[in-house]
């Protein structure tokens, strides 16, 4: 026995053996897939959820004329559970991306999964696969990826009757290679990722696919993400490839409040630990202009948790904003960064009851 097992590999195909049989280098983990021992699966049809079903298999058969496939009706959310100091299982904010992925699905007129459905199937599988959560102190964690589909055929453009719901888990680490090392970003204006008044707010598949292109080319050219700015009159800065950005200005929170983006969960969660730490917060409007102002920078989300900036640069104009003079993280990102840390680990006490223990 290699993996600490608690719960009886469920699974015998060859590929889960060679996960099984081998150490998992938890503490060099990227953000990356590694299978794990099943998903968690629930189908909508005839006007209601049915049973939830736990699969062994990586796959599923899908009808080639499928909503999903054609008419991109497919949302997603991304939430971690961590292995406590205590030992135990704490999976963060989970309510909150319950009620997020039902927005999701009404923006793009998919079927809702209920709070209470979406509650149990998280807890199910993170059960289920209990001994792929990383050990306590190895900065790794379970990522949990619910999705939807439409599954129905219909060539004609409209939704689909029903739908696949579905929650896989796989351990990771740090989104940005770097960790909490500050990188360089790039602003550049020949890419939207969504439309003014299109599905930034929601977690569509669709918007990811329209951000590649500018993602591989910030990549190839050494930065590690693109800063949108406002699809609309690109004046004002949105968010920071797959995370919103915040900003520390005078001491001050500064976030960006637009309709564009998708509200982030972690970005909420570290403007109550600001507030929490006498730190003002302002979600507003920033000018691009004002990055010359800012003491310090980070990208924020479930997998970039709170990602330090160094510089960005705006590939447009050719200015440059230097965030951090010494290529360290600031003060305050560290702080916000060690409390939303401390609090997902146990460390900390759940003042706000963020966290759902799985029992
Ligand atoms: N913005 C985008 C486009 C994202 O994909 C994510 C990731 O979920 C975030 C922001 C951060 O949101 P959250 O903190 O809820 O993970
Ligand atoms: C997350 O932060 O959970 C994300 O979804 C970002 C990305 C991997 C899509």
């Amino acid at each position: 026995k290699v993996i600490d097992s608690t719960v009886e590999p469920v699974c015998s195909c060859l590929k889960h053996k060679i996960v099984m049989d081998k150490e998992l280098d938890w503490s060099h983990l990227s953000f990356g897939y590694i299978p794990t021992d099943c998903n968690v699966r629930c189908c909508f049809r005839d006007g209601k959820w049915g049973d939830i079903e736990v699969s062994q298999s990586e796959t599923i058969d899908l009808h080639i004329a499928a909503t999903c496939l054609h008419y991109g009706q497919e949302i997603f959310e991304g939430l971690k559970a961590f292995r406590g100091k205590d030992g135990k299982i704490r999976v963060f904010r989970l309510e909150e991306n319950a009620r997020r992925i039902i927005e999701s699905a009404k923006g793009i007129m998919m079927e809702p999964v209920p709070v209470e459905l979406f509650t149990e199937m998280v807890k199910k599988v993170v059960k289920l696969n209990e001994r792929f959560v990383p050990p306590y102190g190895s900065g790794a964690s379970l990522y949990i990826r619910p999705l939807e589909i439409g599954i129905s055929a219909q060539v004609g453009v409209k939704p689909a009757k029903e739908y696949m719901f579905i929650i896989l888990v796989t351990p990771v680490g740090p989104y940005f290679k770097e960790g909490f090392k500050p990188t360089n970003i790039c602003v550049m204006r020949e890419f939207d990722r969504v439309a003014p008044k299109g599905t930034g707010r929601w977690k569509v598949g669709g918007n990811y696919a329209a951000s590649l292109e500018a993602g591989e080319k910030a990549h190839s050219l050494g930065y590690s993400a693109v800063l949108y700015l406002d699809p609309k009159e690109k004046k004002y800065i949105d968010e920071c490839g797959p995370a919103n950005f915040f900003a520390i200005k005078d001491g001050k929170y500064i976030t960006p409040a637009s309709e564009s983006i998708l509200p982030s969960i972690t970005n909420k969660s570290l403007m109550q630990l600001a507030r929490d730490m006498g730190i003002e917060v302002e979600a507003r409007h920033i000018p691009i202009e004002e990055l010359a102002e800012i003491e310090e920078a980070a990208a924020c989300g479930t997998a970039a948790v709170a990602s330090p900036v160094a510089e960005i640069d705006d590939l447009d104009t050719g200015i440059k904003y230097v965030v951090s003079k010494d290529g360290q993280p600031g003060p305050v990102t560290t702080a916000l960064y060690n409390r939303l840390r401390a609090i997902q680990l146990g460390e900390e006490p759940d003042v706000h009851g963020w966290n759902t223990i799985i029992d």
